[in-house]
């Protein structure tokens, strides 16, 4: 039986040397070492022996196995270490290689400064007018006759505003203003709203101007509004949007829709007030027009002026974007060349 066991441990021993996958040394355990192996049924035959015999040739079978069993776990160690490294070379993900870049849009930055705008305001307590209320194709109605803007007023020449050559009074609208009047026809005081939206002018275009561009219109009309009132608003807005050590003047003016008038100039953001070519050597930048509500516009919208008063203030997107970021040239907005749009 000794001889029996020595001869399967050398043909064992001699198929692991020769196998040459763990799916070889898979099928050599079974033939050897699983319950129905050449192993077992030899052990089976120890019940016929002797308890001397029992004992030796048992542990001696035992040791067999045991043998045959690490040299199988040895060699499926060597073949998976094996297998392992040539998968990792094989597979191998280059790390060092640059990836592709994916390209990422951004907000134009007129929007970004109309959204920067708007929320002040909002924060102020105005809310934003629905643009389908005051519409870009505007009649003169509503873009002067309402805004208190006489028959001879040299913006209604088609030189600076653009007429339809199909419809009589039908212009583009050279002011959000006209937003003020639909809003008053639509709504009872109290009123205190923004209406952000494109304007057209008949402009010769410049480094200054566009023919079209856009405005921000504000309107907040109720009892007891003074100005005193417009002051502290617009000063505010300058702080927030300028920055709170910019100094603001208030310069009169005149609009036709409001009285008194005046303009905002903020300290020369280039020079910081010692008179430079951007402003001209007068150390102030104007950056938007205001007022109390004319007594006639109220009038013709049926709102009592002995009992509301309001202010009203129009800037333009574009002049407030270029004064931020030192833009110099209007066109640069409208070219849609990305190296200037990635800049914001
Ligand atoms: N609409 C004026 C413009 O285009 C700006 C403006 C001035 C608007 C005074 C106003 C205002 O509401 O009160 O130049």
């Amino acid at each position: 039986m000794k001889t029996q066991l020595e001869n399967i441990y050398n043909t064992a021993t001699t198929d692991i040397e020769k196998a040459v996958s763990i799916s070889e040394l898979d099928d050599i355990r079974l033939k050897y070492l699983s319950r129905k192996g050449e192993l077992n049924n030899i052990k089976k035959g120890l019940k016929d022996l002797s308890d001397e015999d029992k004992r030796t040739i048992g542990a001696y079978a035992n040791k067999i196995s045991q043998d045959l069993e690490t040299l199988l776990q040895e060699k499926h160690n060597a073949f998976y270490s094996e297998e392992l490294k040539k998968r990792l070379e094989t597979e191998r993900i280059d790390i060092t290689l640059t990836g592709k870049s994916i390209p990422m849009g951004k907000i134009h930055p007129l929007t970004q400064t109309t959204n920067e705008i708007v929320s002040i305001f909002q924060n102020l307590g105005f809310s934003v007018v629905d643009s389908s209320l005051s519409p870009e194709v505007e009649t003169e109605y509503y873009n002067f006759d309402m805004l208190n803007v006489p028959k001879d007023h040299p913006a209604r020449d088609v030189q600076d505003t653009f007429y339809s050559n199909i419809a009589n009074n039908v212009v583009l609208r050279s002011q959000t203003s006209g937003a003020q009047i639909h809003v008053m026809e639509n709504r009872k005081p109290p009123i205190k709203v923004i209406a952000p939206g494109r304007v057209y002018r008949n402009e010769n275009i410049n480094a200054r101007k566009n023919n079209f561009f856009h405005q921000i219109e504000g309107l907040y009309v109720d009892k007891g509004v003074t100005f005193g009132d417009l002051k502290g608003v617009l000063n505010e807005f300058v702080r927030l949007y300028f920055g709170s050590s910019r100094p603001t003047r208030f310069r009169s003016s005149f609009f036709p829709f409001t009285e008194p008038s005046a303009e905002v100039d903020v300290q020369c953001i280039m020079c910081q007030g010692k008179g430079c070519k951007i402003c001209s050597g007068t150390g102030w930048l104007e950056v938007l027009g205001c007022g109390m509500v004319d007594v006639n516009v109220l009038k013709g919208l049926d709102i009592d002026p002995d009992v509301y008063s309001g202010f009203a203030f129009g800037m333009g997107v574009e002049r407030l974007a270029m004064l931020k970021y030192a833009v110099d040239d209007i066109r640069l907005f409208f070219n849609n060349d990305k190296r200037f749009l990635e800049q914001f």
